[in-house]
């Protein structure tokens, strides 16, 4: 009878730690550092791309106060990651800290839910990177037909040729018909699948994570976000009229099932994709010179800092361009050249490309170290965690991964992919948020560096606010993910249980004791 709820022993994972050399203990971040790695991880398609479709599809100017309501959601969820990430010393992922705490059947269904946050998280990116690359090139006279990157929003296949750009019926302005347009069909997004295979090559070969590059990458995503400030913001200044008739009515009345308030809540399941990463921040505990103190500034400063700028970014993204018209590859870009300034949507692309490419690597770096933590415990098969002589990365399973990843954004909308990483991400908050709370009374002693305030209420509106975004999500998507756990569970049962090593260790080492 397999111990569904053994846990994984403080000492093994240290042990672990230890060989894989993986992780020094040097405490070298401060609050600055860490914020700069959440915002690093954070910014991506979700601003890129998500908030034109959500503002189209779902709240319409109001998107700024769905930007609001995810952030809060975030907010809860991080407060009770910091609190893991603070009682397990050791550099992981909630998959970790799950096993050393919940036991090995809430791990699996942890680490099994985050390959939709990681996996399909990269698929995502890639798609909306595509649609960037695509419009850049187009930008600088080489003229890709954009069957290339199918067309990465719902409206799917067919887009039309209006005004130097492409863009799917929906988006055409008021009394354009598509009659006449020059269109195209695109079948599969070849763009999207090849910079899967490069960034999984780059995996494959092995990089160091460089705090620098990082940075580096950080300043030129905040540029050119920046850039879009500076001249949105200039011109609607001079163009009151422009604002005033794109704003109006901020909350457009509920229509076919979208806007109204109902629709401010639609858009907050759909754009909390654009906060995931910040929990790339409790990873970094080990390293944090004082994590008591710079864990909750690092979660909560990055959470804070993306929230404000996507309010202000959405409001003058709206405000700039009719909201009905932003389901489109490549909306920031759009919103500059509203501003009559062709460089402003260069440097825009530019800086998009560079800015998703990272977003793609960390995430895909992410998937590729939870499936080697599961194999390594024996509940993923051994091929999985099987390192290169030469490279030292765990080649076969970055190559089964990102082979299979590839084919999800080359033949999948952008949205449909975002919700499914939503629901499978706020599922993981709603399952550590609870964490925290039932490890609070079953080892009220434990040591805790930091302690999530107001507990139980804190994890109780973490749960509840997830749970909420979830509902509001498409019922395919929770079919899917449904079917995704169910396939998990399979797997788990059939081969993991036999397999683990935790199993196989002494009772009185994984009776729960931390
Ligand atoms: N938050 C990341 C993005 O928006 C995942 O791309």
């Amino acid at each position: 009878m397999a111990k569904l709820f053994a846990v994984k022993p403080l000492n093994l994972l240290q042990q672990e730690a230890g060989e894989e050399g993986e992780h020094t203990l040097k405490r070298s971040l401060g609050p600055v550092n860490l914020i700069t790695l959440g915002v690093g991880a954070i910014i991506g398609a979700g601003i890129f791309v998500l908030t034109g479709q959500a503002a189209a599809l779902h709240a319409g100017p109001a998107i700024a106060l769905s930007f609001i309501f995810a952030g809060i959601t975030c907010a809860f969820a991080g407060l009770c990651y910091a609190e893991f990430a603070s009682i397990i010393p050791i550099a992981g992922s909630a998959y970790t800290y799950g096993y050393a705490t919940l036991g090995e059947l809430v791990a699996w269904i942890i680490g099994w839910d985050l390959v939709l946050e990681y996996a399909f998280g990269a698929a995502t990116v890639a798609s909306g990177w595509s649609g960037y690359l695509l419009s850049l090139l187009g930008q600088l006279g080489f003229t890709a037909s954009p069957s290339l990157a199918r067309f990465t929003t719902t409206y799917g296949n067919v887009v039309y040729f209006y005004k130097g750009g492409w863009m799917p019926a929906a988006s055409l302005p008021p009394g354009i018909t598509t009659a006449g347009l020059p269109h195209v069909t695109g079948i599969f997004n070849v763009i999207a699948f090849l910079a899967i295979l490069a960034i999984t090559t780059i995996l494959v070969v092995g990089i160091k994570e460089s705090a620098n590059l990082n940075s580096a990458i950080v300043i030129v995503k905040l540029g050119v976000v920046a850039i879009f400030l500076f001249l949105g913001i200039g011109f609607l200044m001079q163009h009151h009229s422009i604002a005033a008739a794109n704003w109006h009515p901020f909350i457009p009345p509920r229509t076919n099932g979208a806007f109204g308030w109902k629709g401010i809540v639609e858009g907050a399941s759909s754009v909390f994709f654009a906060y995931i990463g910040f929990d790339a921040v409790s990873t970094a505990a080990q390293e944090a010179k004082n994590p008591q103190r710079d864990m909750p500034i690092g979660i909560l400063g990055s959470l804070v800092f993306c929230t404000l700028l996507y309010i202000i970014v959405s409001l003058v993204l709206t405000g700039l361009v009719d909201y009905r018209q932003l389901n489109v590859a490549q909306p920031v870009a759009m919103g500059i050249d509203a501003t009559g300034v062709k460089w402003g949507s260069l440097l825009v692309k530019i800086g998009a490309v560079f800015g998703l490419g990272t977003v793609m690597l960390v995430m895909l770096l992410g998937q590729s170290r939870v499936f080697f933590s599961m194999s390594r415990d024996g509940l993923l098969p051994k091929w999985a965690s099987d390192i290169h002589p030469k490279f030292r990365t765990p080649w076969i399973s970055n190559i089964v991964v990102g082979t299979i990843v590839a084919f999800l954004p080359a033949l999948l909308p952008i949205d449909k992919l975002s919700e499914l990483v939503n629901m499978g991400t706020l599922l993981a908050f709603a399952i550590v948020s609870a964490g925290v709370w039932i490890l609070r009374r079953r080892q009220p002693d434990l040591e805790r560096p930091f302690k999530t305030p107001f507990v139980p209420v804190v994890p109780i509106l973490g749960i509840l606010s997830a749970f909420y975004l979830m509902v509001n999500l498409p019922l395919l998507t929770w079919i899917v993910v449904l079917v995704w756990l169910a396939i998990g569970l399979a797997i788990y049962f059939g081969y993991s249980t036999k397999h683990s090593r935790v199993q196989h260790l002494p009772a009185s080492e994984t009776s729960g004791k931390v």
